[in-house]
């Protein structure tokens, strides 16, 4: 069959037929700033595959924060680092690390992959000839792991993407091409926060923390901490969304608008006036876990992502010999703590970063078991990939996880228990 130039989004070619070239949401140096606008369409020419590389159509694609940040160009701009590290040249980024699809073209030396099958994308990438992942050790910290869409160019923004064939995982058949592009990020992340920190990891009755409980990471951290046997606690900025993570399962939720004593510690501090005004907040917000969870039953495990407003809080109420597990700054990178009640009480503050093959397959297939939902709030249009990570900038975003269609028809029926949250 001939090689179509370009077919209209929403379109497919016949199977394992690839266009010259594709749309494609991209971001270039000149448009960084804010996503609405950052994010422009363009038609760029398909990629092609290396030897253990697919390229696969993507019907959906799961919005991420990353992509805020691609789009804003600071305080990293993904496109001069990638190509100062040694990654893809092109002077542009297309972003997106999750997916749903069908894959269209394998690469010489892929094996396990097929033209046709039906998939979801895990989004960490590293060379199989890491000497660190070679010595088999873990490979997120192997200095060649990067993510997909972020730290990589080719992401599901895009009518096609290209991925590492061990990328692929299957995709759930109970949910719709949305549902199954929207948690495989958030959810490997979890899943890893809460069970590959060996001495802290989740245990039955054990109390954890969530904050941005209605939130992408939130919604699924609720369900694998009830999963695990833990009891998840979310923290929230209103009424609505908490009792939105109560019907997710949190025992009870906290109305983070209800305290003032968020930022970073100054060096202020250091009188007793202003500890004193600090610490009187913190046991505030200490005593309201404890309405939730009973007096002196302290998080063993704090799921932390806002970072700088709220790391000095977290690790005040961890339990003793507990562990605040982070991965994101989104509300400020320059985080301080007081360090006594690191060290008096050993505590662990971990940094924690997507997961590895294990992680992700663990986690799908709780999805695929049914026992965990994406909890799929809202699908855009393709159009809107501006638009939906300018919502998830500016904290509008709805609550649970958002996918943008792209191959996929926008009127497909959700799966079974998502309508229900839209
Ligand atoms: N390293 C990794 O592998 C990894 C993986 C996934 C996500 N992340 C990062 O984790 C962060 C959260 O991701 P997400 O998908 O859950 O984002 P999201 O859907 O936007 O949810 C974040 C939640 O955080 C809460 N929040 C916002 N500002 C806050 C503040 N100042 N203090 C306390 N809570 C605040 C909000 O809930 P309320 O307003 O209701 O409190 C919001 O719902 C992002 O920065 C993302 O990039 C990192």
């Amino acid at each position: 069959m001939t090689r179509p130039d370009l077919v209209p989004v929403g379109e497919l070619p016949p199977l394992g037929v690839v266009p010259r070239r594709m749309h494609a949401q991209v971001i270039r140096r000149e448009r960084f700033g804010a996503p609405s606008s950052a994010f422009q369409f363009e038609i760029v020419d398909v990629p092609e595959p290396g030897p253990d590389e697919v390229l696969v159509a993507v019907m959906a694609a799961g919005v991420n924060y990353n992509n805020v940040w691609a789009a804003r160009g600071y305080p990293v701009d993904v496109i001069a680092q990638r190509r100062l590290q040694g990654g893809e040249d092109e002077p542009f980024h297309i972003g997106g690390s999750d997916a749903s699809g069908i894959v269209y073209q394998v690469g010489s030396a892929v094996r396990h992959v097929r033209v046709g099958d039906e998939v979801i994308l895990h989004c960490v990438q590293w060379k199989q000839d890491d000497p660190w992942i070679a010595a088999g050790r873990d490979p997120l910290g192997a200095s060649s792991s990067r993510i997909w869409g972020f730290e990589s160019n080719w992401g599901s923004f895009a009518q096609f993407t290209k991925v590492q064939a061990r990328q692929c995982q299957p995709r759930p058949r109970h949910l719709s091409w949305a549902q199954a592009a929207s948690y495989l990020l958030c959810g490997t992340t979890v899943y890893r926060m809460l069970h590959h920190w060996q001495g802290n990891t989740l245990h039955k009755g054990d109390v954890v923390l969530v904050w941005g409980g209605a939130g992408g990471l939130g919604v699924l951290a609720i369900q694998l901490v009830r999963l695990g046997g833990g009891i998840p606690i979310a923290v929230v900025s209103s009424e609505e969304r908490g009792q939105f993570c109560v019907s997710l399962g949190a025992a009870g939720y906290i109305n983070r608008k209800h305290f003032s004593h968020w930022g970073a510690l100054t060096h202020e501090i250091n009188t007793p006036e202003a500890f004193s005004a600090w610490a009187k907040e913190a046991r505030k917000f200490g005593r309201a876990i404890w309405e939730i969870s009973g007096r002196n039953n302290n998080p063993r495990i704090v799921i932390e992502h806002p970072g700088e407003e709220t790391l000095p809080t977290s690790l005040f109420v961890c339990d003793t010999g507990g562990m605040v597990a982070i991965c994101a700054g989104t509300s400020g990178y320059n985080a301080t703590l007081d360090l006594r009640y690191l060290w008096m009480r050993q505590k662990r503050l971990q940094g924690s970063h997507a997961g590895n093959d294990h992680d992700a397959e663990r986690f799908n297939a709780l999805v695929q078991d049914r026992k965990v939902d994406p909890v799929l709030s809202h699908v855009f249009s393709f159009e809107q990939t501006g638009e939906c990570h300018q919502l998830m900038a500016d904290n509008r975003a709805p609550v649970g996880n958002m996918a943008i269609v792209i191959g996929a028809s926008h009127l497909e029926p959700t799966g079974p228990r998502s309508p229900a949250w839209q």
